[in-house]
């Protein structure tokens, strides 16, 4: 930091996009447009309404992101019964993103899937404006290519879960969905999750906020709450998405 001539602190370089702080869990997603293998994309605009699966990727035409790929668009379906939208991103062009997806359809088989067609947008991002703001872009593992990055967008923009992977990891997509899962059953019920939880398994209730709540639970005045201590209550609710 260096001084200007009244002693005013001054920043020693000026804010590059790779320095631009990341969104966090509770931000607005940071809009953008872009082009995208579906036509132009405007975020959030374009999704209203909807959860979103925002991801990026580290290339076209490579091993791990086709796997991705496919799951992803085997998986549309099951997404969209939760109300959720899936958008790619990776720093490659458009071109190259068309030319990736026609051959993911015509030629690869993974998994038992095959014959695959990815009809969610990809995004290009050549300029790296988008991956920029959304701190998808990683130095120390890669300057060139977006890391495994996931955003889970509620439909009001807000980002309400982040997950990283590296590049030489593909994602576990039952997560990805039990995430999705997770949050809209928590806002359904006001609740909260514990570890491991799979959909049909009991929440956990938001810790008594009195003392007179705290032993009305213990007596079991609460029906459908079973505590196994004051601050530790679990109860049945239908998950999102049955
Ligand atoms: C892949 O998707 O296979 C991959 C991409 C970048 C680095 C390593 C693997």
């Amino acid at each position: 930091m260096t001084l200007t001539q009244d002693s005013t602190p001054m920043p020693a370089t000026t804010p590059t996009p790779a320095t631009t702080p990341m969104p966090r869990i509770g931000d607005k997603a940071p809009a953008f447009t872009a082009k995208s293998t579906q036509g132009d994309v405007s975020f959030p605009e374009d999704f209203a309404g909807s959860w979103v699966i925002f991801f990026s990727h580290p290339a076209d035409f490579t091993p791990v992101c086709t796997s991705e790929f496919m799951t992803f668009a085997s998986m549309q379906d099951e997404f969209a019964a939760l109300n959720t939208k899936l958008l790619g991103l990776s720093v490659d062009g458009l071109f190259s993103h068309i030319a990736w997806l026609r051959t993911i359809k015509e030629r690869i088989e993974f998994n038992g899937m095959k014959d695959v067609e990815v009809t969610f947008p990809l995004i290009e991002d050549i300029t790296m404006e988008v991956s920029s703001k959304y701190g998808m872009i990683m130095p120390g593992e890669s300057s060139t290519q977006a890391v495994r990055a996931v955003f889970i967008i509620d439909p009001e923009a807000v980002i309400r879960a982040i997950i990283y992977y590296p590049l030489s990891m593909g994602r576990n997509f039952d997560e990805l969905k039990r995430a999705i899962i997770a949050l809209q059953t928590a806002d359904q019920h006001a609740v909260a999750t514990p570890a491991d939880w799979r959909p049909g398994d009991r929440v956990i209730v938001p810790p008594a906020g009195s003392c007179g709540t705290a032993k009305e639970r213990m007596e079991g005045a609460e029906e459908g709450v079973e505590c196994v201590d004051w601050f530790f209550c679990l109860k049945d609710v239908e998950p999102a998405g049955r």
